[in-house]
């Protein structure tokens, strides 16, 4: 089962998120074998969980969380509010690193209150030199220059990166970077890529149902070949 994590960043407004949901559950093959996370801006993730709830295969993810637990903290979404509303979060993507100056000091401090409250952080890393803690499940490589410029990593980096993090054998490993409809195939033809995080792609339903059924067009091509 391939990983499909859709984040949305500062987009859509309710209208917008509510019209993106309806498209992309007509256009969603039954059967498609993938796990997909919606990562919204907070404001929709209620309204996205009502909307969703009929919905297979189909999880809610925050794009950031606090480092705090509740308290006098003017401005913060914190994990124990979104307990129980939300499965995953992102956690420590590049854009925070840089427009928020997060360290790896705080990003610990969110993965610690994600996983006290039952949310499974999606750790994102630029590269070896951000720390993977040992409670994280999954990790997403996003290399900096290829997020948002329409500048893919090519797979075999991607895969030489992986080596690099020296991951423990049961992580799920994301790649994020200007995916899209047209390069995803290239990822699909290895196993050692757990899935995607998606950014321009995902805004558009059409474009990020696309790119979840051709993988899963490759995933029943490759149980046939095993079958026979
Ligand atoms: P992108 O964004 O697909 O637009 O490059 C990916 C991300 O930032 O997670």
């Amino acid at each position: 089962m391939k990983y499909f994590v859709a984040n949305w960043k500062a987009n859509k407004n309710l209208d917008e998120a509510l019209r993106w949901i309806d498209i992309f559950a007509k256009q969603l093959p039954e059967k498609n074998g993938a796990k997909i996370i919606i990562c919204p801006p907070f404001q929709l993730l209620y309204s996205l969980a009502e909307k969703i709830k009929k919905l297979k295969n189909i999880y809610l993810g925050a794009q950031d969380i606090s480092a705090f637990n509740n308290g006098n903290f003017t401005g913060e979404v914190t994990a124990k509010m979104l307990k129980n509303l939300i499965q995953y979060s992102i956690i420590g993507h590049s854009e925070r690193r840089k427009y928020f100056s997060e360290t790896d000091k705080e990003i610990e401090k969110k993965v610690i209150q994600a996983k006290k409250n039952q949310i499974e952080p999606i750790l994102c890393v630029r590269d070896e030199k951000d720390k993977i803690f040992p409670q994280v499940k999954i990790v997403a490589y996003e290399p900096v220059f290829a997020i948002g410029t329409g500048i893919n990593e090519s797979p075999e980096k991607v895969l030489f990166m992986k080596k690099r993090l020296n991951l423990k054998s049961n992580t799920i490993f994301l790649y994020g970077g200007s995916v899209n409809e047209v390069n995803i195939k290239k990822y699909l033809s290895t196993n050692e890529i757990d899935g995607f995080l998606i950014g321009a792609a995902s805004l558009d339903p059409i474009r990020f149902s696309h790119i979840i059924k051709l993988a899963s067009f490759k995933t029943a091509l490759k149980n046939k070949s095993e079958e026979n």
